[in-house]
């Protein structure tokens, strides 16, 4: 296989700067959506649906799906589950569908689709799943990170490094953002929660009294899953490293 390439885009509101064609999409969004969603996956839920409003999520629990909704960090007014992936621990949804909206997370998804290859969601708990998965495929990658209402964070950037980190190998990147957040991953890997302690959402959390989900969410390799969006959910795919 030749040498692919790997980039990264900062936020939502830049990713019409990149090119979508024929790529696999990772979006993150480390504290918490993504990291919810793998935590639901490898807890046996058959499916996430992202949902992009709240409104549309409300109505899907009509239809037989447990809705979750957050917004600024807190669950929504009328849902059965926020964004914690503490909720979904020891199988509690187990062989239920899930529709979730959320404030960053979700919208990053739903702008990942058109034209893309395929969309991935990544996080720290299953990071080296994700790698494996992406190196044994014959396509780009484009980091697609989620950030705060449009803006860089610390979090989902560390995350990209980490993901160029592990790629390295087998990609080549002329997209300084990769070389920037793996040199940025790479010096503070060994105290990854105290680096990101000073970042911004991580304290927002920190106010709603939800450190252990920020302590869940950098975990690493908590699940030998990848979690891919088939049509309009997100669906588990077991993944063997060895
Ligand atoms: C989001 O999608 O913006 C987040 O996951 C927010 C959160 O619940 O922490």
């Amino acid at each position: 296989m030749t040498k692919r390439k790997v980039e990264v885009c900062f936020s939502p509101e830049l990713v019409h700067l990149h090119e979508l064609e024929n790529k696999i999409v990772v979006v993150v969004d480390i504290f918490r959506a993504t990291s919810t969603m793998i935590a639901a996956l490898g807890n046996g839920v058959t499916s996430i649906t992202p949902v992009a409003d709240l409104e549309t999520c409300r109505a899907m629990q009509s239809k037989g799906y447990v809705i979750a909704g957050e917004r600024n960090g807190q669950t929504a007014e009328g849902f059965t589950l926020g964004n914690s992936p503490l909720a979904y621990l020891d199988g509690a949804y187990t062989n239920q569908k899930i529709a979730m909206t959320t404030t960053n997370g979700t919208l990053a998804i739903e702008k990942s689709k058109a034209g893309s290859k395929e969309v991935l969601i990544g996080a720290f708990v299953n990071l080296r799943a994700t790698a494996y998965y992406l190196t044994s495929q014959n396509h780009d990658v484009l980091i697609h990170c989620a950030g705060w209402k449009g803006k860089f964070n610390l979090e989902d950037s560390l995350y990209a490094g980490a993901l160029v980190s592990l790629l390295e190998e087998n990609f080549e990147f002329d997209c300084d953002g990769a070389i920037a957040m793996k040199g940025l991953y790479e010096s503070n890997k060994s105290d990854l929660a105290g680096f990101l302690a000073q970042a911004s959402h991580a304290k927002r959390l920190q106010n709603h009294q939800i450190e252990a989900d920020i302590d869940f969410c950098l975990s690493l390799d908590l699940f030998p899953i990848i979690g891919k969006l088939q049509d309009q959910e997100l669906v588990a795919q077991m993944i063997k490293t060895k």
